[in-house]
Order: structure tokens, then sequence, then C-alpha cells
């Protein structure tokens, strides 16, 4: 395990000593109605199921701090632990101010309630006084972008709509540690852009911000550091790039391409660079499932190239060809000379499946055959995530109704 201490000139927020939480899990199936009648005489027989073992680590205050890992590893029972929503079997956890939880769709929310009962209620209990509550309302509203919805009872909310008020909320409490689970994925992409300009304002007046997530981008781009769980423990706690690239080989089996694959050169052209970014131009890792994906490929010939043509290909992490594109060709020029480079930046659409994705790269010569002037294997490679779908190499849109027909003879 490789520890990194936070910013020691800097006071804790967070101080996490030797955690342990373990869940007991009934493991008898009762079947009969029988057996369930005489477990009633019989000791239930449990499983132990250690959720979290020896977690040590602290967050400075300030920090934006990111939790990672894979599903099961342990990262909401950890949140949850710091939200004093579970109590810990062992160890000690202190948190230094006042915490606002974002964790699960809902908690804390009287769905008998409107949301502006509500904001009323949950403020004063996250410790704003009534008036305050109160005169936050409409700012909470706005933000969440609920205005015609202030009076319905949250039971009639979307989860989308919950989440919004959920986070909304959280961030105008004025708590000095903010906890976020993955809620974040429920919400759309224009408020998703609204929850980090948020994240991004809050730690810049110094709050400290916890977020679990499975975006390894926004690790990268937002978190000061990073912990990876893995079966309840502390895999990796550091540098955000150094934790999701661990995370990344642990959830994919491969670090990504660090060093390029087979790389073929002629005389001819050379592939300088190819990379993946978002579709604000950022330099991306990872994918939500339907996130515009830009590839980025630098050519340069070595040679007069005339009619040159760009290709490249998507190929899943069993080497299964998901996507290659028509030939590329410069826009508004014939030919490259000696040294210049050309910039190829393709859009495009993200209907693939989670998974770890690979960019091959070539350039050939329109005019010729097919074999490429140069081509580099592995040139760029990329994370899906995400919940649409249960299995296949696509994400496809699919809804699905059901009917059921009376039995034969019925009326
Ligand atoms: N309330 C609970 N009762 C029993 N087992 C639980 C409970 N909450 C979580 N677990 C178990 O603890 C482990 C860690 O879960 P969790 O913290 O939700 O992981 P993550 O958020 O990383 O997906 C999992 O094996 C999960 O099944
Ligand atoms: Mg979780």
């Amino acid at each position: 395990m490789l520890t990194v201490p936070a910013t020691e000139t800097r006071e804790l927020a967070i101080d996490v000593r030797g955690v342990e939480k373990t869940f007991r899990i009934p493991t008898q199936r009762v079947e009969t109605l029988k057996e369930r009648a005489t477990q009633l005489f019989s000791r239930a027989e449990y499983r132990q199921l250690r959720a979290l073992r020896g977690i040590d680590f602290e967050v400075a205050s300030g920090e934006f701090f990111g939790i990672v890992g894979r599903n099961g590893s342990g990262k909401s029972t950890l949140l949850k632990l710091l939200a004093s929503i579970y109590r810990a079997d062992a160890g000690s956890i202190r948190i230094a101010g006042r915490v606002a939880p974002c964790i699960e769709l809902g908690v804390g929310f009287n769905v008998e309630l409107s949301a502006r009962e509500n904001v009323a209620l949950n403020g004063v209990m996250m410790g704003l006084t009534p008036r305050e509550a109160r005169s936050r309302f409409d700012e909470v509203i706005e933000f969440a972008e609920l205005g015609e919805f202030t009076e319905m009872k949250l039971k009639n909310y979307s989860s989308g709509m919950l989440v919004r008020l959920g986070f909304s909320l959280m961030t105008h409490v004025d708590a000095e540690v903010l906890l976020i689970d993955e809620v974040l994925a429920v919400g759309d992409a224009s408020f998703q852009r609204k929850c980090f300009d948020a994240f991004a304002r809050l730690h810049a007046e110094g709050r400290t911000i916890v977020l679990v997530t499975h975006d390894m981008s926004a690790v990268e781009r937002h978190c000061d550091r990073a912990l990876l769980l893995e079966g309840g423990r502390i895999e990796t706690i550091g540098e955000p790039d150094g934790v999701a690239r661990r995370y990344l080989e642990l959830n994919f089996g491969r670090a990504p391409a660090a060093a390029p694959g087979a790389d073929s050169v002629s005389h001819d052209a050379r592939v300088v660079d190819a990379g993946v970014a978002d579709s604000n131009g950022e330099p991306a890792s990872g994918f939500a499932q339907g996130e515009e994906i830009t590839l980025e490929i630098v050519v340069e010939a070595l040679r007069r190239l005339s009619e040159p043509v760009f290709g490249f290909q998507i190929v899943n992490a069993d080497g299964l060809l998901i996507f290659a594109p028509e030939p590329i060709r410069l826009d508004g020029r014939q030919a490259l000379a000696p040294g210049e480079r050309a910039r190829i930046r393709a859009r495009i659409g993200n209907p693939l499946a989670e998974g770890h994705y690979y960019v091959h790269c070539a350039v050939g010569r329109g005019s010729e055959g097919q074999d490429p002037l140069a081509f580099r294997k592995n040139a760029a490679d990329f994370v899906v995530y995400g919940t649409r779908g249960f299995g296949g190499v696509v994400a496809l849109e699919c809804s699905a109704e059901t009917t059921v027909e009376p039995a034969e003879g019925s009326e």
C-alpha cells in the first residue's frame, strides 16, 4: 500500500484510524413454511461480510478528495461511516466541522412532504437556523431547477429531481465537509456540469469535498488526492492520476496504453501523437455511456504526401473491431509537405457498452491500395462506464413494455 500523507501544514478535516465495518448477512434461505416455523426456534446463521478492513487515511481541510473502487469495494459504506449513518465496529473517525451528505437517493427527505418543507427540515438538520433555511429556499430551488415543483410531495419526484434537490441543498447549508456518493451519475450532462462548477466554487472557498465516483477523468481533473478501495482495503492513496491508472488496471486488467503498441513507420509518414478528449477538448480517459468522445491524431509527413487519407479503428479489450470510419481526407488541401503535420479531430457518438477500448490509427495514400504508410496500434485508449445494458459490445437504445394475455378459455 502506498501512503502519501495529506499536506502536513494544513489542519485535518477528516481523520480515519483503523476503521473496520462488518455486516452480518443471514445465510439460511427459507424454503418452506415448515422450515420457517422450525427456524423460529433455531439460531439464525450469519455470514460475516467484512466491508471495510483497517482503513486509515486523513483528508486535509480544503482538499478535494476522491474515493474510487469497483462495485462492492466499500465506497458507500465508507461514506456512510463518515456521515455517521453507520457506526464503525472498530477504529475512530474524527471530522472537523459540519458535514453535509448527499449519499443515497432521497435519504433524509420525508417523501410525504413538499420540497419546501423538506428544505426547511433538512436545512435545520444540517445546521442552519430555521430562518436561514427559509431564506435559502429560493437559491436551493433555483439551482435544482425545480421552480415548478416546490409544493409537490417528494414521493412524486423522479429520481433525477430528488438528486438535484439533494445536491443543491448540500451545497447551500454552509457545511465545512461535503460527502457525495455517485448520485451525480443520475443527473443529466448539463446538471453534472453545474455540479462540478459548484464543486469548483466550494473548493475555492476552502470547503472539504469527498466525492465517490467512477469517472476517472473527473478524478484527474478535480481531485487533489484520491483513494482506491479494493475488497474493503485501501489499495492506493495519493495523486489522482496514479490512483486513476491503478483503478483502470484493476478494472480492466491493463494499464492505459502508456507504451503504445507496434508502431509501423515508413519513410513517408509517422503518427506523432494520438489522444482522447471530452467535448470540451479536455484530455480524458473515461466517458459515461452516451458522452461524446473526441479522438485527436497528429500525423507528420516525412516526404511529400499527396492526397493522404487518415483512419482509425476502435477495438475492445478482446481485440474485436468495434468501429472504423470512412477514410478521412484533408479539408481544403491536396497534399502535405515534408515536416507538415495534420491534426485530425474526430468526434464520435458513444453507444458503447461498459469496457476498455483501444484506438489504432493509420495514414495512407488515397489513390493507392490499402496498405498504410504508417500505423500505430493502441495509440490511445479510454474507458466507458455506465449502467446501460447487461452485456454485449454496444449499449443500444432500448425500452420495453409488457402485456399479459389472458389464459385461454377465460373471459
Ligand atoms: N447494509 C448492508 N448490509 C449488508 N451488506 C452490505 C450493506 N451495505 C453494503 N454491504 C456489503 O458491503 C460491501 C461493500 O458495499 P458498498 O460499500 O456498497 O460498496 P460500493 O459502494 O463500493 O459499491 C458489499 O459486499 C455489500 O454487499
Ligand atoms: Mg456504492
